[in-house]
């Protein structure tokens, strides 16, 4: 299908406005935000061309709507190993079951966001996309699938969408391709916030939280800002645009007989990624190299399983090739920037930022990996230094509105972040005459003495009333683990009264295995509290969720 929608004269030649408003239903499942800010952007643009756009966040999707959507567009966003973001997974399990409603008539296009860095690249879009065809529903312009750099070709790719579900366009029958690689002339840029560019800050404090006899590394850090700290709320987060290690950057030159002058070396320390590695990475490099031996591996079945671990040095060592600086331009993707939940409230720090970030180093096949942006700050910034940041607000995160009510925060880890900024924030709202909830946070980190992150100030915080309660879970100062989980369940009775009492659950850190194991135990815990069945308990800690009662900023 070649015609191509996006590339064109996209300015020039606007698909004829429909003359009655055209409903359009734009559903998006997002974790980190970045795809609810398309959807914005998608009904932004589809309003002035002349639909009527209906933006549906998948946490609160009835899929008994969808068939009569009309048209139909779908943001997806794929988290961790290819899996939904949190709040979709209920209706995305739906869409995927046996009940799901048939879709006929409807037409849709679909844009997938993901991270090649993972393996199951973009896998919940593909599915939506093919699910969707499955169900009767008719593809109006081919699914994009968008790497961290998404903000031109999705640009691109909205604009094209829009222009094949637009009714002058249905008739042609013709299924859009749609050249998203390409920059449209001016489509960026209108939805852009100014708040969402990015700024320079200077690095005015920067401590190990932990111990020198720990073996983890948390670098507290504050930043200053010349005109002013982004307007930031307690949950949001800042991206960090890192460099990377310059002595990893020697290695690329080296690997690859280049001499590395200095507009190259600049490059490679701030513009390119220059460890991920995903099969698109190896294809691309046989196909700049003209390598056989690159491209029958590309070809292989081994190719997944030796990625796993490896980064782009590898590639570079395994396949020895004499490089041009073009090449590796077109081998690596830009370095993306890394997103930290910020750790302070600007009622308490003024136009500062805090942020705690944990060093990421560990070893894989013989050879030391670092963590870009957390050894960037942990190793190669101190005070005085100048970093470049861009705020990312999450409005999914947020402190209650009453500051009456109570709130629960379980944060092991660097979760602690945006629990040290919710109590700063309760604290600085107080006043004679304006009562603040109770408040109760869970931490957990591997040993008391070494890794109690912000210990001073939740002792102070305690003695002066702005948090009412502490649990903690030293997980390696016994012979066996103890978690924050297990705190939640030796403590279920007390808990489940708080939440019944109205307070609000928050949840910060990792992704993968903690924001399950803590959301089991609170099912468990309303099962032994108060006699529920599995499914009533499940039940009742999905409402809490569909109310923002629950919610959760993992990564
Ligand atoms: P561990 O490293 O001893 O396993 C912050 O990283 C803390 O979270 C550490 O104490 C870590 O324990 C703990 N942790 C690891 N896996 C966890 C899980 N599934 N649930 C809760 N905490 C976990």
């Amino acid at each position: 299908a070649g015609l191509d929608a996006a590339g064109g004269q996209p300015a020039a030649v606007p698909a004829a406005p429909p003359k009655a408003a055209e409903p359009l239903t734009v559903i998006f499942a997002s974790e980190s935000g970045n795809c609810e800010a398309l959807a914005g952007s998608v009904a932004k643009l589809a309003r002035k061309q002349g639909f009527k756009p209906k933006v549906v966040d998948f946490a609160d999707l009835d899929l008994a709507t969808l068939p009569k959507a009309g048209k139909l567009i779908a943001i997806a966003a794929t988290w961790g190993e290819g899996e939904p973001p949190a709040r979709a997974v209920r209706a995305y399990g739906e869409l995927m079951g046996e009940g799901a409603p048939r879709l006929d008539g409807v037409e849709f296009a679909v844009l997938a966001l993901g991270d090649t860095s993972y393996a199951e690249f973009c896998a919940i879009g593909k599915a939506l996309d093919a699910r969707f065809e499955a169900l009767g529903a008719k593809r109006a312009a081919e699914r994009a699938d968008l790497d961290l750099d998404f903000d031109k070709p999705a640009a691109a790719w909205i604009k094209g969408a829009l222009q094949a579900l637009a009714p002058a366009q249905a008739a042609a029958d013709n299924v859009v391709a749609v050249d998203f690689a390409r920059t449209p002339g001016e489509a960026s840029g209108e939805d852009e916030e100014p708040s969402r560019e990015p700024v320079v800050a200077e690095v005015v404090e920067h401590v190990n939280l932990n111990s020198s006899r720990s073996d983890k590394e948390t670098i507290h850090i504050a930043l200053a800002f010349e005109d002013g700290a982004p307007a930031y709320e307690p949950g949001d987060s800042l991206e960090l645009y890192p460099e990377n290690d310059p002595q990893l950057v020697e290695e690329i030159l080296a690997a690859t007989g280049l001499s590395g002058d200095a507009g190259l070396r600049d490059a490679l320390l701030a513009e390119r990624d220059i460890t991920t590695l995903s099969p698109a990475t190896i294809e691309r490099f046989a196909k700049a190299t003209g390598s056989a031996d690159a491209q029958a591996f590309v070809e292989g079945g081994e190719v997944r399983a030796w990625i796993e671990g490896r980064h782009l040095i590898d590639l570079l060592e395994k396949f020895p090739a004499q490089l041009t600086a073009e090449h590796l331009g077109v081998i690596t993707r830009p370095l993306p920037p890394r997103a930290y939940s910020i750790a302070s409230s600007r009622k308490e720090v003024g136009d500062e930022v805090h942020l705690a970030i944990a060093a990421v180093r560990y070893e894989t096949h013989g050879r030391a990996r670092t963590g870009v942006a957390s050894t960037h700050v942990a190793d190669r910034i101190r005070d005085g230094a100048k970093l470049r940041v861009r705020l990312k607000p999450n409005r999914h995160f947020r402190l209650p509105q009453d500051p009456a009510t109570d709130i629960i925060m379980v944060g092991p880890g660097t979760g602690i972040a945006p629990f040290r900024a919710f109590v700063q924030e309760r604290r600085a709202t107080e006043a004679p005459g304006r009562e603040v909830g109770r408040s109760w946070l869970f931490f957990g980190d591997r040993h008391f003495t070494h890794d109690f992150l912000y210990q001073l100030e939740w002792q102070e915080a305690l003695e002066e009333g702005a948090l009412t309660r502490i649990d903690v879970a030293f997980s390696r100062d016994q012979p066996e683990k103890i978690y924050v989980q297990d705190r939640i369940t030796q403590n279920a009775g007390e808990l489940v009264a708080w939440l019944d009492g109205g307070a609000h659950l928050y949840v910060c850190g990792d992704a993968k295995h903690m924001a399950k194991d803590v959301r089991a135990a609170v099912v468990r815990a309303f099962e032994t509290a108060k006699g529920l069945s599995a499914a009533e308990a499940e039940a009742h800690v999905a409402g809490l969720e569909r109310t923002k009662r629950y919610q959760q900023d993992v990564y």
